[in-house]
Parts: structure tokens; sequence; C-alpha cells
């Protein structure tokens, strides 16, 4: 079931708040397609292990400082410099993808910057089949065991962030509510992937147009 189809891999980002439940979701929908056979892995941005992901790291743990356009466009930088992702695809693995253009936007965006100047650097990036946004109130994240401390770990910055994710929805996004129980939000999360790695066969790798 996937794993002897020639057709290329899907590429399905998770996108939502800091602790709305991404990385538990990414890892729980990894482990199911790999039990049914599927060629898939599971990335994350920033891919904090390279060069620029470590000056991101940094930054984001207020070890330094950057402008707001300067770390913009290293986080943009961070998912160029991933240019093993379309061979991925088009090699017939499907990427599960912690966050992507959107978070670069979303976030950068909550702190005033344009936010046609913010979709600028990321037009052209491999486009997403599938964008599942995880919907959970700002005050509910916090509540889950609370934010471990990085720069944009607070509530009223989340807020906003929230705000500009919503105005990036497009065609391409289905929205869970991210407050469900996590098998809930597991059986939702599967049903939508399945569907997507079919669905993908057919059609097209696209870019980023924005
Ligand atoms: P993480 O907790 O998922 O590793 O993400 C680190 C933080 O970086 C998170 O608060 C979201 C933020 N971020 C951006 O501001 N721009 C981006 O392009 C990405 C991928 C994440």
């Amino acid at each position: 079931n996937g794993s002897s189809n020639s057709g290329r891999g899907a590429l399905i980002v998770l996108e939502g708040l800091d602790r709305s439940g991404k990385s538990s979701q990414c890892a729980r929908l990894l482990s199911f397609l790999q039990g049914k056979g599927c060629q898939v892995e599971g990335w994350r941005f920033p891919d904090r292990a390279t060069g620029v992901g470590q000056m991101i790291s940094a930054y984001l743990a207020n070890e330094s400082q950057f402008d707001d356009r300067t770390i913009h466009l290293l986080f943009s930088a961070n998912r160029w410099e991933k240019t093993l992702m379309e061979r991925k695809l088009l090699g017939g693995t499907t990427l599960i993808v912690n966050r992507y253009s959107y978070s670069g936007v979303a976030f950068s965006a909550a702190k005033g910057l344009d936010i046609q100047w913010c979709k600028a650097p990321e037009v052209g990036l491999v486009a997403p089949d599938l964008v599942i946004y995880l919907d959970v109130q700002p005050e509910k994240a916090v509540e889950r065991g609370g934010y471990g401390g990085e720069r944009y770990e607070r509530i009223g910055f989340q807020k906003k962030v929230g705000e500009h994710y919503h105005s990036l929805r497009d065609s391409t996004w289905k929205v869970i509510n991210g407050s469900l129980p996590m098998e809930s939000v597991e059986e939702q999360l599967r049903e939508l992937a399945m569907n997507c790695i079919l669905e993908c066969q057919g059609k097209q790798l696209a870019n980023l147009a924005w």
C-alpha cells in the first residue's frame, strides 16, 4: 500500500502555533505510514542541524540577536538549502514536514513586517500538496505543559501569529481542531494524509506562487 507504486511522494505540511501538538502528531503519522509500507520521512523546519539552522537556534534561545528582516531571511534560507526535498519527492518519498513557509510568514508578519515582503523569499520553493493546520487557542497551548522559554513563546505574540496564519489559508489547507483528544486528531490526520498520497500521484509537483 504505497510501497510498490512508482509515483511521486506527497509533500504534507503540519502548521500551528507553538505547543499545538505538531511534533507528537507528526511522529504518530510517520509511524502509521511506515507501518502501511509507505516510503516516508519526517522533516522539520527550522532544521537546526545546518550552519544556518545553528544561527536560528541560537537566536530562538536568545543567545544571539538579529534584525527582524535578517532572521526572516535566515529561516527562508534554511528552507532553500534543503535542495534534497524535490529529489526525495520525485523519487517517491512522501515527506511529513513540521512547519514550512507559512510559519515563516505568520511569525515574521506578527512582528509587523509587511506580508508581501515576508512572502517574497518563499516564492519558488516546492509547494505542499496538503497543509494541515492544528487549530488550538493560544490559552490552551500554554496550559499544555507551558512554553519552553524560547523567544516566541508568549501568549500575546502567539495570538497575532494565529491571525496571520488565518489570513494565509488557501485551497491546500485543512484545519483540524487540535483541542480534540489526541486519538481523534490522529485519526483525521491519517485520513487526510492517505487521501493526499493517493491523489498526488497524478499531479505534477508545483512551486509556491504567492
Ligand atoms: P519549532 O519550535 O517548531 O522548532 O520552531 C521554532 C520557532 O521558530 C517557532 O516559534 C516558530 C518559529 N519559526 C519562524 O519564526 N519562522 C520559520 O520560518 C519557522 C520554520 C519557524
